[in-house]
């Protein structure tokens, strides 16, 4: 007989066996996404029981402290485990020497001692840069249009030292100067802080993907762009340099950044390290989808779920990001 026109093919292997139902779908699962994985970045402000929302970035809400402990509670309570806080500094207190930054009594200093006496279990990540605090939006101090690498690490190390007398349990480096993770290494030990951990944004891209993070925080730049910090979007062996180096000098969880366009970057760090790895699902990449959805194009809530399962399968233990309530959700209802 023909073999065509038999009704079966004979094929031995078919995968799609494999897929035939949700029990046996669950069973192959090779990636995991769970609430553990999940990050959420808040946008702190001055004030009492106060929630501003950001222009051109939909659903997110600069929160004084009350109101962050309150959500921070909320996610914690579904599993999440960490943090992460960035600055609302006002235009007056912005300096060309970033001097807030190092203010004992500043908004994040303050805030973390808040949230350790109110919700000690909660892992807090600080941000170690200047761009916040600065009139210029750099991330460092600058000179004659430069921003000069060894003048900001000395800063950016008493920084740590304020954000680790506060009771940060990790403080994040995302200024991307050189040398700048052995320099806090050595000054948070030196001054007995031994157990503050160094998140390291290591490859950090000069991305398109900040804007709506800028709005936030009201660090629009006023002049050039950050080519000379942040790295090259073309280059992906030069991520690996700087987290080897990170790696070298001490910190304790390596970063990529952006994610989602990146995870050719996180994919071959993971081969490389064994250190954790976090990815940051920054803003841009946040605010694209919810513009989607807002205009009915894409579902949201499946889209976030299998931008993080990405960049979980990638290779990235942690993912900060934006979306992080809206995939506690799919996370809860996905079974
Ligand atoms: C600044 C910093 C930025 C982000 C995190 N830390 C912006 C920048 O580098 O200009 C971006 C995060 C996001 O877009 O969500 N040190």
């Amino acid at each position: 007989m023909n073999f065509l026109e038999k009704n079966t093919l004979q094929i031995p292997i078919r995968l799609r066996r494999n897929r035939r139902l949700p029990s046996i779908r669950n069973l192959i699962k090779e990636t995991h996404l769970t609430p553990q994985d999940l990050i959420l970045p808040f946008f702190v402000i001055e004030g009492e029981k106060t929630s501003q929302a950001v222009k051109n970035f939909p659903g997110i809400y600069r929160l004084s402290k009350d109101l962050l402990l309150k959500k921070a509670e909320e996610i914690h309570s579904q599993g999440v485990q960490a943090i992460a806080l960035f600055p609302v500094i006002e235009p007056s207190l912005k300096t060309e020497s970033a001097h807030e930054a190092l203010n004992p009594k500043g908004i994040i200093p303050e805030t973390v001692r808040y949230l350790k006496k109110h919700l000690p279990s909660v892992c807090i990540i600080t941000d170690i840069a200047l761009d916040p605090f600065t009139s210029h939006g750099h991330d460092g101090i600058v000179k004659e249009e430069e921003v000069l690498n060894d003048e900001t690490i000395k800063i950016l190390a008493k920084m740590s030292l304020v954000h680790a007398e506060a009771g940060a349990d990790f403080i994040a480096p995302s200024d991307m100067m050189d040398g700048r993770i052995g320099y806090i290494r050595k000054a948070l030990d030196i001054s007995g802080f031994t157990n503050t951990g160094i998140l390291s944004y290591s490859a950090k891209y000069a991305s398109s993907l900040y804007n709506p993070f800028r709005f936030a925080l009201n660090s629009n730049l006023q002049f050039g762009n950050k080519k000379t910090y942040q790295m090259d979007p073309a280059n992906q062996k030069e991520a690996l340099l700087e987290a080897e180096l990170d790696e070298k000098e001490g910190a304790d969880i390596l970063m990529v950044k952006p994610a989602s366009l990146y995870l050719d970057v996180i994919s071959k760090l993971r081969e490389k390290t064994n250190k954790p790895i976090a990815a940051y699902h920054v803003s841009g990449e946040y605010a694209m989808v919810e513009a989607a959805h807002q205009l009915g194009y894409l579902d949201k809530t499946k889209v976030f779920y299998e931008t993080l399962l990405s960049i979980k399968r990638a290779g990235a233990d942690m993912i900060f990001s934006y979306a992080t309530e809206t995939v506690l959700q799919a996370l809860k209802s996905s079974h």
